[in-house]
């Protein structure tokens, strides 16, 4: 076995809502430590999936040509530009099994999403995190941990969990610093809820820039993180290569004609991004009257800082809320109007006295 296995543990799932119901006795259960979509996926999604059930028999298409033609209509890049997996966590697995080797180093962030360090740590590569700067990524330091063994950098923007973003003119300075052999991945997983004007267009940075790689996924404000279904999109060779590293039918049929099906519905896309958008607005407003401190977010979550997390986590589970604890504060996922009301209504009767004390 490989030794580096031996310093990782496997995922762990948080405590089913079957288990929180008994242990806390409460009626409900509302999940907001994963970033899912509150209002679901569009109505049109469940009639496609229906339909394929009479094809269950058959094995998807492995090239997933249809939605490879939708995904590349509706960005305006070329088919062969695009890698389909089973989620980005499968997109993330298939360029770090392609890419590195035992000696290799990545360049990412502390805090960011995990799986990133995750799969270069299996494949026996050194991880080189540079520390956040309020909650920002540190592109200057960044740059500064490139060596020639470095093969690549992940940016998650807006990144998971603080929700702020990096902007483009911090993108391109950065990108002019990276040596041409090193790829820059971008994992854009909650583009869909950016609405600040200086965000990076990187699709329109994969010409010029054939060592950059953006990452999307219909996870999140599409709503079909049960499918298991995102992408990568950049240079066509380096795409071929991925493409030898995953496996023959690594996306299902479901899951691609439920992409294609949540790509159509444009209307459904627009009301889930401006609920996030005033859901956001609530969480920031209420947060700053009670003079609490969090990171300014362009996702579907908030970071509120604090230095009991956990009991932050406890108030809020016994009620039923499952959030996501860090070392530094909390990361809650932006409900519907009522959950969010509910939230912040636990917050502000129990934890402003009980966490506000030491502020
Ligand atoms: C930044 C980021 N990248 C990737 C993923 C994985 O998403 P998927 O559901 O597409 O595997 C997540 C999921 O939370 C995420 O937050």
């Amino acid at each position: 076995m490989k030794s580096q296995i031996m310093k990782l543990k496997p995922y762990q799932p948080g405590k089913s809502p079957e288990q929180i119901k008994k242990e806390f006795n409460v009626d409900k259960v509302i999940k907001l430590a994963s970033n899912e979509n509150p209002y679901g996926c569009s109505p049109k999604v469940e009639a496609v999936v229906q339909n394929l059930i009479k094809h269950s028999a058959s094995y998807p298409d492995g090239n997933a040509e249809a939605l490879r033609q939708a995904v590349s209509q509706h960005l305006n890049v070329k088919w062969n530009q695009l890698l389909f997996g089973s989620g980005l966590d499968e997109v993330i697995q298939i360029i770090s099994r392609t890419m590195l080797c035992i000696g290799d180093n990545i360049v990412t962030a502390a805090l960011t999403f995990p799986q990133y360090k995750h799969h270069a740590v299996i494949e026996g590569s050194e991880v080189r995190e540079v520390p956040l700067v309020d909650g920002c990524y540190d592109l200057n330091a960044m740059a500064q941990a490139i060596d020639p063994n470095t093969k690549l950098i992940w940016i998650c923007n807006p990144n998971n969990p603080t929700g702020t973003y990096t902007n483009e003119e911090a993108l391109l300075e950065f990108l002019q610093k990276v040596p041409k052999e090193t790829l820059v991945i971008v994992d854009e997983a909650y583009y869909e809820y950016v609405n600040a004007s200086d965000y990076p267009q990187t699709l329109k940075l994969l010409n010029e820039y054939e060592n950059l790689l953006v990452l999307r996924t219909f996870s999140k404000a599409y709503g079909l993180a049960a499918f298991r279904i995102g992408y990568a999109v950049g240079n066509e060779s380096l795409v071929e290569r991925f493409n030898i590293a995953r496996l023959p039918f690594n996306t299902s049929s479901f899951a691609q004609a439920a992409a294609i099906a949540a790509l159509g519905d444009e209307a459904f896309l627009d009301s889930c991004i401006e609920e996030n958008r005033q859901g956001l607005q609530q969480y920031e407003e209420f947060l700053q009257k009670i003079d609490f401190e969090f990171y300014p977010s362009q996702a579907n979550f908030i970071f509120i800082k604090t230095t009991k997390p956990m009991e932050c986590f406890e108030i809020l589970i016994q009620k039923g809320f499952i959030v996501r604890p860090f070392p530094n504060g909390i990361r809650i996922t932006i409900g519907t109007k009522e959950q969010n009301e509910e939230v912040l209504s636990i917050l502000s009767n129990h934890l402003l006295e009980k966490i506000g004390e030491d502020k």
